[in-house]
């Protein structure tokens, strides 16, 4: 059966600062828009701090002392800030977004001209599917993690901080009372978040499963057809799937348990708060003002904890993105141009001279070929399935390189050659019809195609 704990589930650092370091060089072209969303991420926790301390004053200096002037300003400032917030949080989004989009382009360009570049032995060694994966989904996480992913992390730093701050300057003891909450928050919430991945990590191995088992059926279902198996593969899909119902089940429980238990953590927060704050506004030691800020900060002050420890997963899943990336990246192409191409003037001489060669470094497949075609020769290669003809055209054409002897055109080592202009003298027709998506026209002109006219795929 398939393999279903393949690479793309394995997960491993959340921070690596040699990814990192080398991720954050595609985002330097734009340093500017990234320096800029930093600074209205600043500017936007100033505001959001400001939102409740106003609040509070406008009861304190306003609604308590019945000043309606010193009411009104507040009240004007309020909302001023209120709608610069939502302009800055506008350009601080579109900036983000934008910005995530540009490195993702960048990156899937990259990752596409390095695989066109590739020999076939490469295409050997790497399926499809994985390929594929690695140009759209792992590119997209890495665009999640240098557009919101890092400011978000940065914004919920500057957020708390500032928070903790702010609360330490209206009151100490109460703030003190608040902080104290953090660890006990964190230990939920990393006992929910590892429950939570474990369970999302099964689910994910299920859903493979049952997919892999329904293209299976579909694309055997004239063999199950044939046999009359239908009941049998329906009661072994009824298995799988129940598998994949009882993942997503125990993930469920989770949540309905953990989303409680923060709940109540923050609620009894606030609610020693509401019985110290109020008790020192009866004594008259803090004004009712301060003790509603305060009560506003201590209920916005779990969101950013939460918000970092979810930002742990999508940076968790980046780095393990990035590294698959830059393995591709970082395979070199084995068929090289020479770093002085010889070029012969074309008649059309072919020899293999003991030629060996092995697709694998296990089994040869050609073993000391030798043989002349002269220009204008017309030669046919006759031989069973499997016998190497193939595998003689693709040498000849560099798809893969000889690993013993050597192919001369016209007297020139083929490896002395350019590949474009050596391709430039071949003509192939393949044994396996492959149409680009186009019409027939386009497909016809593909070979013929040079600078300019460009390859329809
Ligand atoms: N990409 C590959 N990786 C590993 N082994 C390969 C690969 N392609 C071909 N082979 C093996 O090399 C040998 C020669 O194959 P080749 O395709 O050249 O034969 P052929 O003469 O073209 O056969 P046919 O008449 O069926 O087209 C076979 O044993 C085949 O299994
Ligand atoms: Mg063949």
């Amino acid at each position: 059966m398939v393999d279903y704990q393949h690479e793309d589930e394995i997960f491993g650092k959340a921070y690596d600062a040699r990814l990192m370091k080398r991720l954050m060089r595609y985002a330097f072209p734009y340093k500017g828009r990234l320096a800029l969303a930093i600074i209205l991420s600043l500017l936007l926790t100033a505001f959001f701090i400001a939102g409740p301390r106003l609040i509070g004053l406008a009861i304190d200096k306003g609604v308590t002392p019945k000043d309606k002037q010193v009411l009104l300003t507040i009240t004007l400032i309020y909302l001023g800030i209120q709608i610069l917030r939502l302009g800055f949080n506008y350009v601080s989004g579109y900036l983000l977004a934008s910005l995530g989009q540009r490195i993702m382009f960048d990156l899937r360009m990259e990752v596409f001209k390095h695989l066109q570049k590739m020999s076939l032995n490469f295409f050997d060694r790497n399926p499809v599917g994985r390929l594929v994966t690695r140009v759209t989904s792992d590119i997209g996480a890495l665009g999640d993690l240098l557009s919101t992913g890092i400011i978000a992390v940065v914004s919920d730093i500057f957020l708390i901080a500032g928070l903790v701050v702010a609360m330490l300057i209206l009151n100490p003891f109460l703030a003190v009372l608040t902080i104290s909450f953090i660890p006990l928050a964190l230990l939920v919430l990393i006992i929910f978040k590892t429950r939570l991945r474990e369970s999302y990590r099964l689910i994910r191995q299920r859903l493979a499963r049952l997919n892999a088992y329904i293209q299976e059926c579909v694309s055997g279902i004239r063999v199950i057809q044939i046999f009359n198996q239908e009941d049998r593969m329906t009661d072994k899909f009824k298995s799988i799937n129940n598998e994949h119902y009882q993942a997503h089940y125990q993930a469920i429980v989770y949540y309905s348990i953990f989303i409680p238990a923060v709940a109540v953590l923050s609620a009894v927060a606030i609610g020693l708060l509401l019985y110290f704050g109020g008790g020192s506004v009866i004594r008259g030691t803090i004004q009712l003002g301060v003790l509603i800020a305060f009560i506003d900060y201590a209920i916005h002050f779990f969101g950013p904890i939460q918000d970092l420890t979810d930002k742990y997963t999508i940076f968790q899943g980046a780095m393990a993105s990035a590294e698959r990336i830059f393995k591709i990246l970082d395979t070199d192409e084995d068929i090289k141009d020479p770093v002085r191409p010889k070029t012969a003037p074309p008649s059309g001489e072919i020899i293999f001279d003991n030629v060996w060669f092995s697709y694998n470094n296990e089994i040869d497949v050609l073993k000391g070929i030798s043989f002349t075609i002269k220009a204008g020769e017309s030669v046919a290669l006759v031989g069973v399935s499997g016998g190497g003809k193939t595998t003689i055209i693709n040498l000849l054409s560099r798809f893969y390189d000889v690993t013993r002897g050597r192919i001369l055109i016209d007297g020139v080592d083929i490896r002395n050659i350019r590949q474009t202009e050596l391709r430039q003298q071949l003509g192939i027709v393949l044994q396996d019809v492959f149409l680009f998506s186009g019409n027939i026209l386009e497909n016809i002109r593909l070979k013929g195609a040079g600078p300019g006219g460009g390859p329809i795929c």
